[in-house]
């Protein structure tokens, strides 16, 4: 067996220019892995806590008390330690952080160990990544998960806290229902997009890109940005609702306030109820087969409204709302409300909750979706972790901007030297 022989953290940047951490460990067995945690903008309420330094130095956005955690406390417990047990290493990170939300080592900090050590792992035992997160879910649910392409939801037009736009939804995704496989669902979205960003160059509206790869033009209703797509998808000679569908995030919880569903860029207040409503009138005139965070993560009544009204027809996502933690995604479960998770590691800090909180999902009936963060690197486990577990979809941004490409150009490869099933 091999044994954790060192780790070094040291500070690197994110795609917004930020501090994060990179982790390198090194078994005795000569394996060296580097891992990369990514972050958000729009967090859950009950996300495990990323460290931040305070202060002025990156406008307090530093994480040296985090890479100081991982070189100091974490180092010293891990060495020696066998990585091949994965449940074991997380059970020793959240040992010595000793909180329930991670605040003491910092969920940053905790993440970039464990996914390192469970590619240090991987590389060790000459498995490819993909194949060892689904030796590690088959393990947790005793029985064999088939590892799946996952088909891709491609945000290719950015608002809320992604853009310096008006629009209130966050995301708006094409979702390559109809292609074959991966490539020919990576060109068509290649070429909707291209063909999105002519449609805005002439209506004279901005082609400059947000936080995730897509576009975030101004525009006067959140109907107005479906409606481009639509004129995208056409021009590319495919068919809305066969071919491509569409995906939102709503990223609710941004706009809640007091009971209310604030829509500013249309100057609408809406109740959960009519805010319902409101999604519903979307998902009648436009293929949206998929809408995640559709209400405020406290707002239990809406989610029930919402799930009950269009929870049949549409994908209804948790992602703020479920936090990848399976004590949240249990009470939503018996709530009844959503129906698919989103799945981002570093909402809960470690692999082995992550598989944990998949595997909840699967055992219920509850989709999976794997998912980036707003600022990430170039790391691409998630395109494994996607295809290991078998989750069927990738959230991963636009066909812009390496951070995001990273990980579509990762499955390219995993299709390459594999037969596993697209979607
Ligand atoms: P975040 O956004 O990474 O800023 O939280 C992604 C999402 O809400 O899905
Ligand atoms: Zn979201």
């Amino acid at each position: 067996m091999p044994k954790i022989e060192n780790l070094t953290s040291i500070q690197v940047l994110d795609s917004r220019g930020l501090p994060t951490i990179s982790t390198e460990i090194l078994l005795d067995d000569g394996t060296r892995s580097v891992a990369m945690v990514p972050s958000g903008a729009s967090t859950g309420e009950k996300e495990a806590l990323e460290l931040r330094d305070g202060g002025q130095a990156f406008l307090g956005k530093g994480v040296t008390k985090a890479i100081d955690n991982v070189n100091d406390r974490i180092k010293n417990s891990l060495i020696g330690e066998n990585p091949l047990d994965q449940d074991h290493i997380d059970e020793i990170l959240n040992n010595i952080d000793g909180t329930s939300d991670k605040s003491n080592l910092g969920a940053n900090a905790i993440l970039s160990v464990s996914i390192a050590s469970a590619k240090a792992s991987s590389k060790s035992e000459n498995l490819d990544l993909h194949d060892y997160f689904n030796i590690l879910l088959g393990n947790k649910m005793g029985k064999t998960i088939d590892q799946v392409i996952p088909i891709p939801m491609l945000n290719i037009l950015n608002g809320g806290e992604h853009a310096d736009n008006n629009i209130d939804i966050q995301e708006f995704m094409i979702i390559p229902k109809g292609a074959v496989n991966f490539s020919q669902a990576m060109q068509w979205s290649s070429e909707i997009y291209w063909n999105l960003k002519s449609i805005l160059k002439e209506k004279g509206l901005s082609t400059a890109v947000g936080d995730e790869g897509g576009f975030a033009p101004n525009l006067n209703t959140n109907r107005e940005a479906l409606e481009l797509i639509a004129r995208a998808v056409d021009k590319t000679n495919l068919k809305l609702g066969s071919d491509i569908c569409i995906s939102l995030d709503c990223a609710a919880s941004e706009f809640y306030e007091n009971g209310t569903y604030h829509l500013k860029g249309e100057d609408r207040e809406l109740t959960s109820s009519e805010f319902a409503e409101y999604l519903e009138g979307l998902a009648n005139d436009f293929p949206i087969i998929s809408i995640e965070d559709g209400m405020d993560e406290n707002d239990l009544e809406g989610w029930k409204l919402l799930t009950k009204q269009i929870g049949g027809k549409c994908q209804l996502v948790g992602d703020d709302l479920f936090v990848t933690n399976p004590e949240v995604l249990k009470k939503g479960i018996s709530d009844e409300i959503a129906n698919s998770v989103l799945i981002k590691y570093n909402q809960i800090g470690t692999i082995s909750e992550t598989l944990e909180t998949i595997s909840i999902a699967l055992n219920n009936d509850y989709q999976n979706i794997i998912s980036h963060r707003s600022g990430e690197t170039e790391d691409s486990s998630i395109s494994d972790l996607a295809v290991g577990t078998g989750a069927g979809q990738i959230k991963t941004g636009a066909p812009c901007r390496s951070e995001r490409v990273a990980k579509y150009n990762r499955l390219y490869w995993i299709d390459k030297k594999n037969s596993f099933s697209y979607g």
